[in-house]
């Protein structure tokens, strides 16, 4: 099977155009601000991990962040890099060409679940980070990627929709899921891991996490307003 890595340079000139189409998925309807607000004030560097084409960048940049992008798909880095005045790095978020303490900042949204060295990669955050530096990420939420909502039973409200997990949530597990959005057709290929895995990896690394919100779809109608979308965390690098 190849790596999730291979899998997203596949998906490359698709998500070059999904990522770039606004208001059509979470990051620009509600999910970027509420990941923005866990991140603390502009100071020194910021390293983007898993940086895509650049949208987390450009939308933080006028807010005043300095942000590197570290992007792993050769693809993504070049189509990220025709459209940035900022650096774009080419490289696997678990060997980063990049000095110890270089960064009071590292981010990765929506990333570190489709990292195939997770727990290297968050040690590689850890490395580049001062002391007091904080790593901030938003995943796809573990119960999310564990489970699944079933058919509606006929009458049944949408929101009101059984969530089932019928495997393991506790096993890690390579899982695609395909969305069709404004007839664009993205295939998602990530990792499952349980929330502990994650936790592991980042107290391995000298982490302690300082917040963690799980986020919700917004509108009450909507299924996934009572189950998490997305853990969204920040921790300090001790
Ligand atoms: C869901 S996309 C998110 C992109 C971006 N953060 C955004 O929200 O627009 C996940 C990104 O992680 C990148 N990625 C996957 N594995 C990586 C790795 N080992 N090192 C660096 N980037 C990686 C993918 O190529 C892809 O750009």
């Amino acid at each position: 099977m190849p790596s999730l890595r291979e899998a997203w340079d596949r998906q490359g000139p698709t998500w070059t155009a999904w990522a770039r189409i606004p208001g059509h998925d979470s990051f620009t309807q509600f999910h970027g601000e509420r990941f923005f607000s866990l991140l603390p004030p502009p100071g020194g560097l910021t390293v983007d991990l898993g940086a895509g084409v650049g949208r987390v960048a450009r939308a933080l940049r006028p807010r005043g962040y300095d942000v590197v992008e570290v992007e792993g798909s050769e693809f993504l880095a070049r189509a990220n890099a025709e459209l940035t005045t900022g650096s774009v790095i080419r490289a696997d978020a678990a060997r980063l060409p990049l000095r110890a303490g270089i960064a009071d900042l590292a981010i990765a949204f929506m990333s570190m679940h489709d990292v195939d060295e997770m727990p290297a990669a968050i040690a590689e955050a850890a490395r580049i980070l001062v002391p007091g530096g904080r790593f901030a990420m938003a995943l796809v939420h573990p119960l999310n990627s564990a489970g699944r909502f079933e058919q509606a039973a006929s009458g049944e409200p949408e929101r009101d929709r059984r969530f089932v997990i019928d495997g393991s949530y506790v096993d890690e597990r390579r899982y695609a899921d395909d969305v069709v959005r404004d007839g664009l057709p993205m295939r998602f290929e990530s990792m499952h891991r349980p929330l502990e895995s994650y936790s592991r990896a980042l107290e391995d690394a000298g982490f302690a996490v300082e917040a963690l919100h799980e986020v919700c779809e917004p509108s009450p109608d909507d299924k996934w307003s009572r189950i998490p979308l997305f853990l969204d965390l920040r921790a300090v690098r001790r």
